[in-house]
């Protein structure tokens, strides 16, 4: 497995995620920061991945443009800047679609079949069983192939490096294999990319489970500041602590997750031995790490509401990226199709 933590300072990022819905601080916290970052170390393109969203919800597709929509309001509140990095949507540029039938050509099936991710979504969605290979035949092609068009966004780019999380780590090795094997069957176009490990920051909704969009217990980027001091100031805690006088445990509480990724080491030490001999109360421990939490995501509402005045900046910086995107497929398209013997 090839993976890095930490990205050399040259090369070519590429990396997508699905419009499924307000970002909450979860997929904050796991991707977008860590793309805001990179946008000032490297070359970087960053899309909505429209298409992606059709492989599990094709008859249901209403609210695409609305996610899209507020993905793109979500990515530019949130720092992400169209003068730095190409924003783009994946739809808008059709060379995507025309580099899946190519690379397509040059997968065998079973290197879907036996994909560990696309495994793991297929069953949670209830369309294959645990560990039987041979229901995997019966998913739809766009569900079994999308890593081969995850392959095709990335390699239109000529990514060296994709910061994923974990799951995605799959798909960037079957991205490796097609590359290695469109370079040796025609002539060198790809580089090899790397996955860039996204650490995995656990962050549970305000009950204590999963955080999701549809749990109701997520803490949106787009909610103001006042509502998320109120969502965090009631978050499950280590249910021990019935009483002010019970003592508890950090290591059991979910709202402490927070304060590990938010708090200085002095209050990480303060806060525990506080909890631990009950010497201090739940809120007047949460307190403490919303007030970085605020100061994190105060600025982001200041610049979502900026945006919100003026919708066509939303619009226009989407088209422009777009553009950019375009004629670097367009590139990218010239090569290969003259690599395959395709002329133009
Ligand atoms: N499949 C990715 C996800 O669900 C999103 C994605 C699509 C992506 N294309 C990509 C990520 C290319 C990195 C690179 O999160
Ligand atoms: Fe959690 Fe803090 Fe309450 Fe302990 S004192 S249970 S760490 S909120």
């Amino acid at each position: 497995m090839t993976t890095t933590t930490t990205p050399p300072s040259s090369g070519i990022v590429v990396s997508g995620m699905r419009p499924t819905g307000r970002l909450h601080i979860g997929r904050w916290l796991g991707a977008l920061r860590n793309w805001i970052r990179l946008q000032h170390e490297r070359r970087c393109f960053f899309f909505i991945a429209d298409w992606h969203v059709l492989t599990t919800r094709q008859e249901d597709t209403g609210d695409i443009e609305r996610n899209v929509r507020d993905m793109m309001v979500d990515f530019l509140s949130a720092g992400l800047d169209p003068e730095k990095a190409v924003i783009f949507r994946q739809s808008a540029v059709k060379q995507h679609a025309e580099l899946h039938l190519l690379l397509s050509m040059i997968v065998p099936t079973p290197w879907l079949i036996r994909n560990p991710t696309v495994k793991e979504q297929a069953r949670e969605l209830g369309l294959v069983q645990a560990e039987d290979e041979a229901s995997m035949t019966t998913l739809n092609y766009g569900l079994l192939g999308y890593p081969v068009l995850q392959a095709a966004d990335i390699l239109m780019y000529k990514a060296t490096g994709v910061p994923v999380g974990i799951d995605q780590v799959p798909h960037v090795e079957l991205t490796r294999e097609i590359a290695r094997r469109f370079n040796h069957l025609y002539r060198p176009v790809f580089p090899e990319p790397d996955a860039l490990l996204t650490e995995a920051q656990k962050v549970p909704g305000t009950d204590g489970r999963k955080m999701g969009t549809s749990y109701n217990n997520a803490v949106f980027l787009s909610d103001p500041p006042e509502v998320i001091d109120q969502k965090l100031s009631r978050m499950m805690t280590d249910p021990r602590r019935v009483r002010r006088t019970d003592p508890g445990e950090p290591f059991d509480c979910p709202a402490f997750n927070l304060h590990r990724i938010y708090c200085t080491p002095e209050e990480i030490e303060y806060v525990t031995t506080g909890c631990r001999t009950a010497g201090i109360g739940c809120l007047e421990c949460k307190r403490i790490m919303i007030k970085h939490v605020v100061a994190e995501l105060g600025p982001i509402s200041e610049r979502r509401a900026a945006l919100e005045a003026r919708p066509e900046m939303v619009q226009s910086a989407l088209e422009h990226g777009n553009e950019q995107a375009r004629a670097v497929a367009a590139t990218t398209m010239e090569g290969v199709r003259d690599a395959m013997g395709l002329g133009s």
